[in-house]
């Protein structure tokens, strides 16, 4: 392991579970339990404190991290998109908080041979879980140009997607891109460095792959009904996400379970009927870092969080 993970958005996420009652809370992003050990220490009255990672590494991290907690924690390999199934496995039914910090730690990009990072040499790997049989080089080297394309257009939302997937498909005429430099050697000539702009040009094409090797966007809409299902009245789903796509359907499932209305034929006619709210939002506009955070923890500038409490519905738990 090379650099500590630092959580995002710590403060704000205390702040919003302050005044809620954590008996049994799950961190379904457990990366280097950071994130948990403050809630543990905040939250005396957690029964039960269960961690979700698909990463081996961080769950043995975060571990060492919880130790003082030991009796209380609960860590499970597995992907949150199947909450349901991996709480129930233990017994639990309904919980009191979830948070979702979503995305890569600080631990997984310094890995090279994870393939992250394009400041780093390594496989063009980019899986979290490292089980999982589809890894970046399989997209690059096998996939459709039109299917490249489209990844590239819709993950990366990279203005040049279409000549950065011919330029891949060109290349790989004539070698395997098994790197995160072949990849990089292949579409710098392309992109350029633009001067005066903070992203480092090849930003947008590793953001495309790594959503897409680890189904990012399906998985974040997938555990969004469960969660909210499995939430006891007056409990709290918290979510930290670092880009607009993400943040876009979690501020929309948000609005949609808020809301009394239900859009009856997905907006054709414009007929909506009447429905009880399942949550009310806590985060009008959604938590950013503040200036002190920000100096301390660059990535920290692009983290939104937004939070939502279940409320009680008659005649339902
Ligand atoms: C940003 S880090 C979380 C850091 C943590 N909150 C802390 O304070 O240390 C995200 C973690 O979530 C894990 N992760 C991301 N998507 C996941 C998923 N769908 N299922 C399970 N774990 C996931 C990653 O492996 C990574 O360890």
């Amino acid at each position: 392991m090379t650099q500590q993970h630092l959580s995002v958005l710590q403060r704000e996420v205390l702040h919003y579970f302050s005044d809620s009652l954590c008996k049994i809370f799950v961190d379904g992003t457990l990366g280097a339990g950071g994130h948990s050990k403050a809630m543990l220490e905040a939250h005396p009255e957690i029964e039960k404190l269960v961690g979700i990672d698909q990463d081996p590494l961080a769950l043995e991290i975060a571990r060492e991290r919880l130790k003082p907690w030991e009796d209380k924690v609960q860590l499970i390999r597995g992907n949150f998109a199947s909450i349901k199934t991996l709480l129930n496995r233990h017994g639990i039914k309904t919980i009191n908080g979830l948070l979702l910090d979503i995305g890569v730690s600080s631990m997984q990009l310094d890995r090279p041979e994870k393939g992250f990072s394009f400041m780093r040499d390594g496989p063009l790997d980019m899986r979290m879980d490292p089980d999982q049989p589809l890894t970046a080089a399989e997209i690059v080297n096998t996939w459709s140009e039109r299917d490249l394309g489209v990844i590239l257009r819709d993950y990366g939302e990279e203005k040049q997607w279409r000549a950065l997937a011919r330029a891949l498909v060109e290349a790989r005429q004539n070698f395997q891109i098994t790197t995160t430099m072949q990849l990089s050697e292949v579409l710098m000539p392309l992109l350029g460095w633009r001067k005066g702009k903070g992203l480092h040009p090849l930003t947008l094409v590793f953001q495309a792959l790594r959503i897409c090797v680890n189904d990012e966007l399906g998985v974040l809409a997938k555990i969004l009904p469960d969660a909210l299902d499995l939430l006891a009245p007056g409990g709290r789903l918290a979510i930290i996400s670092f880009h607009s796509l993400e943040d876009r359907i979690v501020k929309n499932a948000f609005r949609d379970a808020a809301s009394d209305k239900e859009d009856y034929d997905h907006g054709l006619e414009g007929l909506f009927i009447d429905k009880v709210p399942l949550v009310k939002v806590l985060t009008r506009k959604p938590a950013i870092a503040m200036e002190d955070e920000i100096m301390q923890n660059p990535r920290s500038r692009s983290a939104k969080l937004r939070v939502v409490e279940k409320l009680e519905v008659k005649g339902v738990k």
